[in-house]
C-alpha cells in the first residue's frame, strides 16, 4: 500500500457539473464529479479524447469555474488562479527572448519578488547547472521540457496539475523524463494530477489511477490505488494484470 505522504494539500470536488454552449446548444462535459484527493497522492487521470480530463484540470487550476457543484482546496473554494497550484502542459511554452534561468525566474520577475536561491535550487532540482544562460532555441526538447518543470516548481507550489506534460518528447526521452518527473515529486512532495494518454507512464507514476469516460457526459468510471512500491517494474506479473484492465476499461468507455 502506498500510504499518502503529509505535505501537498487536500483536494475535494463535490457534484461537479461542466460543459459549454457552442453554436446555440449546450454541450455537458462533465456530470456529477466527485473526487477526493489526499495530500501527496500522485494521481493520473484516463480516459479517450474529449472526455474533459483538461476541462477538468482547468477546473482545479481556477481557470474556469464549474456550472454546478464545488471544488475546494484544504476547505477553500477555488475561485482563482493561484501559486499553490501550477499547471503545466505538452509544449513548454518557455519564451524565447528569456534565457533559461530568466525562463524560471518568469513568476517571480512578474509579481516583482525574485529569490535568487529558490530559482537556483530550482535550477540544481532539474539538472540545468550550465545552460541557465542558454536561449530556448538552444535547448533539446527533454531540456526544454526541464526548464518547464523548473519553472513551475520554482514557488514550490503545492499541486502541480499537469496535462500530458511528456507528450510531445520522443520514446526514448520521455521514458527519462517519467523517472524525473517521478524523482521531482519525491523531492518536493507536491499533489499531483496528471492526465496522461500513455497507460504505463500511469502505471509507473501513479498512486492512484481514476478513469473518465461514459456515454454523454463524463463520470468517473474507476478509481484504483496502486500499491506497488517504486521504482515499478513494467513488466511485474501485477502491472501487467493491471494494464490490461486498465486498457480494457479504457475501450469500454470508448465504446460507451
Ligand atoms: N472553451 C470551450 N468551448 C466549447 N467547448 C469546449 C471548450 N473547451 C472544451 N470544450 C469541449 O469539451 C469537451 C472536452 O474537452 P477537453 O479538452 O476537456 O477533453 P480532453 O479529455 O482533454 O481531450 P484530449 O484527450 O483530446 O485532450 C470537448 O468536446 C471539447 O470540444
Ligand atoms: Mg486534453
Amino acid at each position: 500500500m502506498v500510504t499518502p505522504r503529509a505535505e501537498g494539500v487536500t483536494l475535494h470536488l463535490g457534484g461537479v457539473r461542466h460543459g459549454y454552449r457552442l453554436e446555440g446548444v449546450y454541450r455537458e462535459v462533465v456530470a456529477d464529479l466527485n473526487l477526493r484527493v489526499e495530500p501527496g497522492e500522485f494521481v493520473v487521470l484516463l480516459g479517450p479524447s474529449g472526455c474533459g480530463k483538461s476541462t477538468l484540470l482547468r477546473l482545479i487550476a481556477g481557470l474556469e469555474s464549474p456550472n454546478d457543484g464545488w471544488i475546494e482546496v484544504d476547505g477553500t473554494p477555488i475561485t482563482r488562479p493561484g501559486p499553490d497550484r501550477i499547471l503545466m502542459f505538452q509544449d513548454p511554452t518557455l519564451y524565447p527572448w528569456r534565457t533559461v534561468r530568466q525562463n524560471i525566474a518568469l513568476s517571480q520577475d512578474i509579481s516583482g519578488k525574485r529569490d535568487d536561491a529558490a530559482v537556483d535550487a530550482a535550477v540544481r532540482l532539474v539538472g540545468l547547472e550550465g545552460f541557465q544562460k542558454a536561449w530556448p532555441h538552444q535547448l533539446s526538447g527533454g531540456m526544454a521540457q526541464r526548464v518547464a518543470f523548473a519553472r513551475a516548481l520554482v514557488n514550490k507550489p503545492q499541486m502541480l496539475l499537469l496535462d500530458e506534460p511528456l507528450g510531445k518528447l520522443d520514446a526514448l526521452t520521455r521514458l527519462t523524463m517519467q523517472t524525473e518527473l517521478h524523482r521531482l515529486w519525491k523531492e518536493r512532495s507536491f499533489t499531483a494530477i496528471m492526465v496522461t494518454h500513455d497507460v504505463d507512464e500511469a502505471l509507473l507514476l501513479g498512486t492512484r489511477i481514476v478513469t473518465l469516460g461514459g456515454q454523454g457526459s463524463s463520470a468517473i468510471l474507476s478509481d484504483l490505488v496502486l500499491s506497488a512500491p517504486f521504482p515499478r517494474d513494467r513488466n511485474a506479473p501485477e502491472m501487467i494484470v493491471l494494464r490490461e484492465k486498465i486498457l480494457s476499461q479504457l475501450l469500454y468507455s470508448q465504446a460507451a
